[in-house]
């Protein structure tokens, strides 16, 4: 029983992420800098969330004081960022939160949060593939005017969803076909090696920051700052909060706006901020993973909250945000600034075109840091012998190959049956789960080992990692019914897989370490 909670000596966790030592093998290549961190995070940050959540959120839930949602989101996320930086300094090793619990509450709940985390990677790079695939399709349609026959379109959505046919029939659809070629073309960059999947995202994070800050100097000056006030007869920052509403939705009666609907849509942003922990498991390809993992992990943050804020200031101050509930809102803001400036009608293709393009290299990149993530979690899991097979490297490209084929495929082909609306608050409750470990492993490993060298550390941690754990909790507690029994059926069939599996062949338990690689 006590062997469910054996912990990995830290020194030997410092040595296996050590990649340089003893070698057996190919080895990860050491190619990322800080810069290349900070651009990964920003990758992997700025995507769905942003160019779609957002609208929506704030026409059902929060109104103009969506910015509010955004900065009490991106406040968890700043003590989750904290706490994740001084591990990943202290622990630079590809598996990240998995590789921090095992090192602090032991190989159960390690397996755990490497089980769960495929929720977070896996998961969240198939919600983004199907964002990828919506924002693809309006691009032909809409922006270019291409017409899709019946069958093609039966092509864009899973058969779990509805496809309207051009007669204006609605039936089910059979394959989300856009949606699987994204996760089998970034699965092929990953292959290739870290430092063209680097290269590939640092162009894309060019072009999507630059759609964004132009998106928000254009909208700027033309912002009426009536369309922020959405309770003139409040005081303060409670104008921008809607009245409380009591509406049905999904057969129930809820309440909408007011301060739990802020609430709820801090909850839903959330979605818009995962992906700066994937710097966390780039640690075995970083060259000097002690500084810059910090760097890379907080700067993107730092980077994609300013740009959040001011993004949604500038979506509900140009357009009402009643109008806002579409799954293109960037799309519609920019027409609406075309519209307030005046500009020539013959301005709408090319500012439509740039932004539904940068939105879709947007999510790319997502997918790709989300898909890179998921692979050097399984590459680390099968390291210590609880999964198989996992941990070759491919001898000419050094990247954990097998890995990443078997992510690739699993999400290429969840991708293309999987409804959305099932996905994504999974990836959010999974993520907020491996984010509140990670928060407890700090206040952990400064009791067990109180005089280990950290390049970084939490200030004022004993305050920061509990807030992290209760705002961590506070927002998976507002996450439906539904999505919970989803978690406990997924955590479920993990516990039968590592029972049946990793319990007899984990390398610590055996005392079998693998030869350094
Ligand atoms: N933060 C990522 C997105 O919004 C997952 O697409």
């Amino acid at each position: 029983m006590n062997k469910l909670f054996i912990r990995k000596p830290f020194r030997q966790l410092v040595a296996e992420g050590d990649t340089s030592a003893t070698q057996s093998g190919p080895a990860l290549k050491r190619h990322l800098t800080a810069f290349n961190l900070t651009m990964l995070g920003v990758g992997g940050i700025i995507g769905a969330g942003i160019f779609s959540l957002t609208g929506i959120a704030a026409a059902n839930y929060a109104g103009p004081a969506i910015v509010f949602s955004f900065v009490i989101s991106g406040i968890l996320c700043a003590f989750a960022g904290l706490c994740y930086a001084e591990m990943a300094s202290m622990v630079p090793i590809a598996g990240s939160a998995y590789s921090y619990s095992y090192a602090t509450l032991g190989e159960l709940v390690a397996w755990i949060i490497g089980w769960d985390l495929i929720l977070e990677y896996a998961f969240g790079a198939i919600t983004v593939c199907e964002a990828w695939s919506g924002y693809a399709i309006s691009l032909i349609q809409k922006t270019f005017g291409f017409h899709l026959t019946d069958t093609m379109l039966q092509f864009t959505k899973g058969p779990w969803e509805t496809v309207t046919l051009s007669s204006g029939a609605v039936t089910h659809g059979i394959w989300n076909m856009p949606a699987s070629l994204i996760a089998l073309a970034v699965m092929m960059i990953l292959i290739k090696g870290i430092k063209e999947s680097a290269s590939v995202n640092n162009v894309i994070v060019v072009l999507k920051v630059t759609i964004v800050v132009v998106f928000i100097i254009l909208g700027w000056g033309v912002v009426d700052a009536h369309n922020w006030i959405a309770n003139p007869a409040a005081t303060g920052l409670m104008r921008w909060v809607p009245p409380a509403q009591h509406v049905m939705r999904d057969h129930h009666m809820t309440t909408i706006f007011g301060l739990p609907g802020v609430l709820t849509g801090a909850a839903v942003v959330f979605f818009a901020y995962i992906g700066f922990d994937a710097v966390s498991t780039a640690a075995q390809e970083t060259r000097n993973p002690q500084k810059d993992l910090p760097k890379g992990i907080l700067w993107s943050l730092v980077i994609c909250t300013i740009l959040y804020i001011l993004m949604a200031a500038v979506m509900t101050g140009v357009v009402h945000y009643t109008q806002l509930g579409v799954a293109d809102p960037v799309a519609v803001g920019i027409d609406k600034i075309i519209e307030l400036r005046h500009w020539p009608m013959a301005a709408k293709f090319p500012l439509g075109f740039s932004v539904k393009f940068g939105a879709l290299l947007g999510l790319t990149s997502v997918v790709l840091v989300l898909m890179l993530g998921q692979t050097r979690i399984i590459y680390t899991m099968a390291r210590d012998g609880l999964l198989p097979w996992f941990d070759r490297v491919h001898p000419k490209f050094q990247t954990p190959a097998n890995a990443t084929v078997v992510t690739g495929i699993f999400v290429l082909l969840l991708a293309g049956v999987m409804p959305l609306s099932l996905v994504g608050e999974l990836v959010s409750i999974g993520t907020l789960l491996a984010f509140s470990l990670v928060c407890i492993g700090v206040i952990v490993l400064r009791k067990i080992e109180p005089n280990e060298v950290r390049p970084f550390r939490v200030p004022a941690y004993q305050v920061v990692a509990p807030l992290g754990v209760v705002a961590c909790v506070w927002v998976m507690s507002g996450l439906p019914l539904d999505t919970w029994i989803r978690l406990v059926v997924w955590l479920i069939i993990g516990f039968v897989i590592y029972f049946t599996y990793g319990v007899k062949h984990s390398r610590l338990r055996n005392g079998s370490a693998k030869p350094q690689r």
